[in-house]
This record gives C-alpha cells, structure tokens and sequence, in this order.
C-alpha cells in the first residue's frame, strides 16, 4: 500500500472535498458577488480527469470524498462521477456525499442515492420565501425543500447548513432549527467567512457563534456530542428536541489543528487550505506528466500545506483570498 498523507504538522488527509463547478443557480449575497465572472468551461477538467484525481488521492488514503461546487448538480453528467465513486465505496473509500443547494436534487436524488450516497448536506439559510428570495438573490424556497423532500423519499440522510447572518436569519435560527429537528435532520450553524470581494462589508453580515450560542442556551439545553463526521462541525445535542445541531466557527474557534482535509477545485488546482492562497496545479501535472505523476504532487503538497487560516472579518479587513467560496468549494 501506498503511504498515507501526512503534512509537516502530522495531519493525515482523510478527506476530499471536489468542487465540480464554481457555476450556481443561486446567487448568495455571502458567497459571490452580483456579476460573477465564472471560469469559461475550456478551463475545466473533464469528469474523467476528476475521477483520476478522486482514484490518486484513494490510493493514498482519502476516506471520504464531498462533491461541492458551486452547485455540484448543475454540472452536466456530473452523477456519472458520483457512481464512478461509488464503485470505490469498500474499497479504500468510505464515504461519498454531496453538499448542494438541493433546487435540482429532485430529479437527482435517487440515482444519487442508487449510487450509494447516504448524506447529503443542503445550504438553506432561511425558511422565509421572501427572505429566501433576498438572501439567493432571486432563488425560490419551494425548488430547495422539493429537494429536500426528494432526498428524504430516496433515502437519504439531510443536514442542514445555514450560515448565520446578523440581521438576516438571526432571529429566526431558533425556528429553523426546531424545524429540522422536526423533519428529522441534523442542522449546522456556520460563520460568513471572508473568501472573495463580494462587494459586501463582512463585518455587516458576520454574526459570531458564541453569541448565538449563548441565546440558544438560554432557551436550550445543549450538550456536547463527540465528533462523528470527521468535519469542521463540533456538534451538540438540544435535549427538548432531541435534534442534532453543530457549530462551524473559523472565526471565534479556530479548529485548523485537527484540519483532515483539503480542496480541488474544478479546474485541477489543489488548495492546501480553505482559507490560504497556496495551491498545486494538479491539471498541469495529469495533462502534461499523466497521472502517475500525480502521486508526487500530492506529496509536494503536503509539505506545502499551512498551519492555520486568519480569517479577520473586522471592518475594512478585506478578503482573506481573492476567490469566493464556489471557486473553492467551501
Ligand atoms: P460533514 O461531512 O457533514 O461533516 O460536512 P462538512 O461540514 O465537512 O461539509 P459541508 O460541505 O457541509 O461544509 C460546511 C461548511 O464548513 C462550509 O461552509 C465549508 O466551507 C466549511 N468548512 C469545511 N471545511 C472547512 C475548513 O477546513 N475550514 C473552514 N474554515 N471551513 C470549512
Ligand atoms: N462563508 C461561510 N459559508 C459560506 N458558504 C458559501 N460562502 C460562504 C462564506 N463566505 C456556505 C454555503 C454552503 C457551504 C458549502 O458554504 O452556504 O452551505
Ligand atoms: Fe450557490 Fe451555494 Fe454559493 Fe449559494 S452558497 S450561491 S447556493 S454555491
């Protein structure tokens, strides 16, 4: 067997986050700015290429693979991928999951499911159509909970991610959460982070964990749950519903020291870290070298990898990167 990856600060690489497109049907006001300049498609890998690259990262001892974007779904043909990967499952691979904004995922959800997905995490940062509206920049409610309700039907396992947002779904992530726990699904709570100049002041939409968190308990009982999922999310229990709720918290709790992961984008770049600039070109190497070579690749980027993020969301604090978080995948 081949070794496994591990980075100079002793982190081994368990998991791959693949974003397929940095393309979206939605529009967040948090992820991206108005106008968008997506990438032409010239520039991106084909799903082959992807997969090559899922096989290289397997064969070093990368359990779980997530298909983010952009919007994954919105990638023509990208399910073929996701059962490509799913022949891996048993074999090296443990999991396949998808974090997507679920406007499409009714028509997906079961062969996605057949393919042996059993997770998928939907971004849903409001239960207000108008605020829906709002916050997607012209996205309609009903398109993400059909997803939603399709993804049920098919099986499979729905965590809800809403990023907190001070003025905007802040009063209402009491009632979101009593809501999914009442659907049956886990919900997490996650910081903006300053990825991209998306012609917004972080500052205005940033609103801190801990501050959320200390509301909640003053309504809740919440209890620590150990990690099971091998992400960023630290998880609690809300003992009066008897639901799962998890916190991401680059800003107020920094949890880069037990990081396991990293990113490639739809466009071969590895990135070592979410919020850094360094990255290898894994489209350079599988074009020019072949896909052998990609194994020493991975090991230059593992001595590449950075020890920590320093994300800074004050007023003026600019953006950390300068590609937004569907460039990179989240
Ligand atoms: P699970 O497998 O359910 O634990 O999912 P996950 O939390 O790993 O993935 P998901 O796609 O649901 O990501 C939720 C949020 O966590 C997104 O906003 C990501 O950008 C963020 N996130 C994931 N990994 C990292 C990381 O290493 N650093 C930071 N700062 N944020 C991360
Ligand atoms: N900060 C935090 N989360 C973000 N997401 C998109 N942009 C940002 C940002 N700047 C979230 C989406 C989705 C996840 C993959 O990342 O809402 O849930
Ligand atoms: Fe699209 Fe997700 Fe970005 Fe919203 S957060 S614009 S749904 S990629």
């Amino acid at each position: 067997a081949k070794t496994p990856l591990v980075d100079r600060f002793g982190r081994q690489i368990t998991y791959l986050r693949l974003s397929v497109t940095d393309r979206c049907d939605l529009r967040c006001l948090y992820c991206m700015k108005a106008q968008p300049d997506f990438l032409p498609k010239s520039e991106l890998l084909t799903l082959e290429e992807l997969g090559d690259i899922c096989d290289a990262f397997i064969a070093r001892g990368v359990k779980k693979i997530r298909i983010t974007g952009g919007e994954p779904l919105v990638r023509r043909n990208v399910v073929s991928l996701i059962e490509r990967l799913g022949e891996r499952l048993g074999k090296g691979l443990e999991e396949v999951a998808l974090t997507t904004n679920a406007t499409q995922l009714d028509r997906y959800a079961e062969r996605i499911a057949s393919a042996g997905v059993k997770r998928v995490n939907v971004s849903l940062d409001t239960l207000d159509a108008d605020l829906f509206s709002e916050l997607t920049r012209g996205g309609r409610l009903d398109r993400t909970l059909a997803g939603i309700a399709a993804a049920r039907l098919a099986g499979l396992k729905v965590k809800i991610n809403a990023v907190a947002l001070k003025g905007a779904n802040e009063a209402e992530l009491p009632d979101m959460i009593r809501w999914a726990h009442g659907e049956g699904f886990d919900l997490t709570l996650i910081e903006v982070m300053p990825m991209g100049e998306i012609g917004i002041e972080r500052a205005d939409q940033f609103l801190p964990l801990t501050v959320v968190r200390e509301q909640l308990e003053s309504r809740w009982t919440l209890s620590d749950l150990p990690d099971s999922t091998g992400g960023p999310s630290r998880y609690v229990r809300v003992e009066e519903t008897g639901g799962r709720l998890g916190f991401i918290t680059p800003l107020t709790e920094n949890f880069c020291a037990g990081c396991n992961r990293v990113r490639v984008t739809c466009t071969g770049q590895l990135f070592m870290c979410l919020g850094r600039d360094g990255s290898v070109d894994l489209r350079k190497v599988i074009r020019e070298e072949g896909a052998a070579a990609l194994q020493a690749a991975l090991d230059q980027a593992m001595m590449e990898k950075p020890e920590r993020h320093f994300f800074d969301v004050s007023e003026g604090a600019g953006a950390a990167v300068n590609r937004d978080m569907a460039r990179t995948g989240g």
